[in-house]
């Protein structure tokens, strides 16, 4: 089942088109990556999708249903925004609790709803501790429990690692995948594309309000990855091994690299790069390692944007 999915999405602020006819489609239960550079439009969308803004233009549908006015949205969609609100003179409970009653929960469901949110973002011993008093990890865990309060099942949060350290980021990832077991449905957004790699089903990338490639993780690299690096360790005469490869189809450059190993940039698929490893072989060179360096998503990210701007 789709989740969430916009035809044609498009939001001008006069001259600006920050959004630009997005289609997005995202099935029910995924964890979604939204990432661009700064600017690319990743938040008014987010606020568009959770009826905080009006579209200039386009459709959007959340499970199935043609979203026409933002309440219609706010039941179904939690959204956290990339800055924290003003309510800072409130004690955590209490900060919960008013938002609990702008969803007309009753009072005596009401306490154990903040409880639970708590026990889930591990705020429970921070429950009477002013807000203002919290560390940014913290009220970012607070700003998701908020975007949880009436049990939506889709979240939509902007930026929920920025500004965290390494160890609350892993905390925050592991968060929300406690909440895709819960069968949520979950986009976050990022302008750091590894920040989200292995935590994400699918990816979209998005720049100048443009989505340029939207896809599961995997196929997101096999689209881009077409340019690769290989590294390879020859038993001896390494000086033949690379005149051989500076001769084969698809490779670019050749060097040596690492005291033994040799490194050669290859434009090929899977099934070359297996050809050239058997042509080598073929040619008597003794082949001790053979492989591809890690393209890392960041690379990834770069080339597709980079591909659109020149
Ligand atoms: N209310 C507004 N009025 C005018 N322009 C706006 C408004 N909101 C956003 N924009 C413009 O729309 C474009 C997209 O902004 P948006 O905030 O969606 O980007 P973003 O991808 O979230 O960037 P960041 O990574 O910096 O958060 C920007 O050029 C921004 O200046
Ligand atoms: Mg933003």
């Amino acid at each position: 089942m789709i989740a969430i999915r916009t035809h044609g999405l498009t939001k001008r602020f006069g001259k600006l088109t920050a959004v630009d006819h997005l289609d997005l489609v995202i099935e029910q239960g995924t964890l979604y990556g939204l990432i661009g550079p700064n600017g690319a439009g990743k938040t008014t969308t987010l606020r568009l999708l959770a009826g905080l803004l009006e579209p200039s233009e386009g459709e959007i549908y959340l499970d199935g249903q043609r979203v026409r006015d933002a309440q219609q949205a706010s039941r179904v969609i939690g959204y956290m925004p990339d800055f924290f609100g003003v309510y800072e003179d409130m004690m955590v409970w209490e900060y919960l609790d008013f938002f609990a009653r702008c969803y007309h929960i009753p009072a005596a469901q009401r306490q154990q709803i903040v409880d639970e949110l708590l026990a889930l973002v591990d705020l429970t011993e921070k429950r009477d501790a002013y807000v203002q008093t919290l560390s940014r990890g913290m009220r970012q865990r607070l700003c998701l429990a908020h975007a949880l309060v009436h049990d939506p099942q889709i979240l939509l949060l902007d930026e929920p690692a920025s500004g965290l350290d390494p160890r609350a980021r892993v905390e925050m990832r592991e968060l929300l995948r406690e909440l895709r077991a819960m069968g949520k449905t979950i986009v976050v957004s990022s302008h750091i594309l590894s920040e989200l790699a292995e935590m994400c089903d699918a990816v979209g990338i998005i720049e100048q309000g443009r989505l340029l490639v939207s896809a599961p993780l995997q196929e997101v690299y096999r689209q881009v990855k077409q340019d690769r690096t290989l590294r390879l360790r020859v038993l001896s005469d390494q000086e033949r091994a690379i005149a051989l490869m500076r001769n084969y189809p698809g490779i670019g450059e050749v060097y040596a690299a690492n005291g033994d190993h040799i490194e050669a940039n290859f434009v090929g698929d899977d099934a070359a790069t297996a050809a050239l490893l058997t042509h080598l072989t073929a040619q008597g060179v003794a082949v001790v390692s053979f492989g591809e360096t890690a393209n890392d998503l960041e690379d990834v990210f770069l080339r597709i944007t980079q591909g659109i701007v020149s």
